[in-house]
């Protein structure tokens, strides 16, 4: 099929390659035009394990990158809307999506055939029906079912494996309003014939992205609320009382004698916080769009209020240690990006903590293996060092503070062995093996 997608961020971009992969042709639209040229000379911009080697296999086969969103509406039978969904301080911020309608609409006003738009993007209930369908109406001069048809698919995509999970999901999710635009949809997803399609309507797919991410945050803030009690009480590690609670046959079931781990028990771990585009955000704008559905939005509320004070857990750690005196400390920092495999640096936890170490006046050393560049945007101080590799992060550290669980720094322990050093290790993410080192405190144990 012909599918145009606009938005070439994390989720266009991934979403356009992995069609791509499946044998469609793809053009991936962006209003970046430096961003265009790099994608048309094979460079993805973003890290994502396996991206490249998709774009170096489909780049002007069946994949190209494009600024003019006109002509490849026109050139494609579908489009997928992908552009970013930013929280504005009060509610879901809908400006780039009613843009992209908008000129989909202008668009589709001089195209003859049959035309799908699809919503990829992640938006509050209501949004595809009540705010883009009737943009594209106006604009295309045209009602929906004449000659085009609107459906919803929200992504389920982990950056750091957003192409494995594509490329393998765990559902598809497929919103419309009638059967024609729903066939269309199973037809680009029939690649993937193991794969279970829940078809229902719109509003009921947005609600889905929603209802699973905000699932999965309150696991978290769950793990971190029970950690932080762990932390006041001596002998109490919440790494062993997790334990004990993932063993419940209901998380972790027993099949054929074999225990089956879900892939769940991670968000069920202490941690200074989540993180990245999707979950704050997704947090925001449903709590706000639940307030002016008159709901209180009691849990979420806790859920993010709990997120929010957890990276400052990192800080109470190091005041307690430290009797409130940070200053000239030397501390490393390793792991910069909201989580490991990923250099997305948006909403990091890092960003508050190392901007509390700046107020206080330590010194940073920071090191993350992918992030590095990113973070350099965001967080800049003649306070802060950027090392080039973690035994130049850690060599003159007293204090070594792990933010991101790169597999790399489980190796920490040999490293500062070899180095002949006994600094304070803080680990933020509980993934390091606390009887490895001399001087060791974590989130969820005191
Ligand atoms: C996506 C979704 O769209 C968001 O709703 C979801 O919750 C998370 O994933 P993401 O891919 O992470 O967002 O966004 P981003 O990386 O910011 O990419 C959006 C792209 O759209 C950018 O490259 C931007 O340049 C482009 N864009 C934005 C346009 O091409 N046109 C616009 O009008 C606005
Ligand atoms: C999330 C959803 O998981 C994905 O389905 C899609 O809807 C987009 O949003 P993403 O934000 O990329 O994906 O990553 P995810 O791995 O879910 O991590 C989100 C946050 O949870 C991060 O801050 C991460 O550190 C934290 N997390 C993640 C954990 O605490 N434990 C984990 O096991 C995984």
């Amino acid at each position: 099929m012909k599918i145009s997608i606009i938005g070439a961020g994390y989720v266009g971009l991934v979403t356009g390659l992995c069609l791509a992969e499946k044998k469609h042709d793809i053009i991936c639209v962006d209003n970046n035009k430096t961003k265009v040229k790099k994608i048309n000379n094979g460079k993805t911009i973003i890290h994502e394990e396996g991206l490249d080697a998709l774009l170096s296999r489909n780049l002007n086969i069946n994949f190209r990158a494009s600024s003019n969103l006109h002509r490849a509406v026109l050139k494609t039978d579908v489009t997928i809307i992908a552009v970013g969904t930013p929280f504005n301080g009060k509610s879901i911020d809908l400006t780039y999506v009613k843009n992209v309608s908008k000129s989909i609409g202008q668009a589709l006003y001089h195209k003859k055939d049959y035309h799908l738009v699809v919503v990829k993007s992640t938006v509050t209930p209501g949004t595809t029906d009540d705010i883009v369908l009737p943009i594209v109406e106006k604009y295309s001069k045209m009602k929906v079912g004449e000659k085009f048809g609107i459906g919803m698919n929200p992504e389920f995509l982990r950056e750091g494996s957003a192409v494995k999970d594509f490329m393998n999901p765990d559902r598809i999710v497929i919103g419309s309003n009638d059967k024609f635009s729903a066939g269309v949809i199973k037809k680009i997803y029939k690649p993937f014939t193991k794969t279970e399609m829940l078809l229902t309507n719109n509003k009921t797919a947005e609600m889905i992205k929603y209802a699973n991410n905000t699932l999965l945050a309150t696991l978290i803030s769950f793990s971190n609320e029970i950690g932080n009690l762990c932390a006041t009480q001596k002998n109490v590690d919440s790494l062993d009382v997790m334990k004990g609670v993932h063993l419940d046959n209901r998380i972790t079931p027993i099949i054929n004698s074999k225990k089956i781990s879900p892939g769940i028990i991670s968000y069920l771990s202490a941690g200074c916080g989540f993180g990245g585009s999707c979950f704050p955000k997704d947090l925001s704008a449903i709590i706000s769009f639940g307030k002016k559905k008159k709901q209180k939005m009691q849990l979420l509320n806790a859920v993010q209020d709990v997120n929010q004070s957890q990276p400052m857990k990192i800080i109470e750690i190091l005041n307690r240690s430290y009797k409130n005196n940070l200053k000239e400390k030397n501390i490393a920092v390793l792991g910069l990006a909201f989580k490991e495999g990923t250099d997305d640096m948006r909403e990091s936890p890092s960003i508050a903590i190392i901007n509390k170490f700046i107020e206080y006046k330590a010194n940073v050393i920071a090191y993350d293996p992918v992030a590095q560049m990113e973070a350099k945007k965001i967080l800049e101080s003649k306070r802060i060092v950027y090392a080039k590799s973690i035994v130049s992060a850690v060599k003159s550290a007293e204090i070594i503070v792990v933010l991101t669980a790169w597999p790399e720094f489980k190796n920490l322990h040999n490293i500062i062995n070899n180095l002949q050093l006994e600094p304070l290790i803080v680990d933020g993410r509980r993934f390091l093996n606390k009887k490895n080192f001399q001087k060791y405190i974590g989130i969820g144990i005191t």
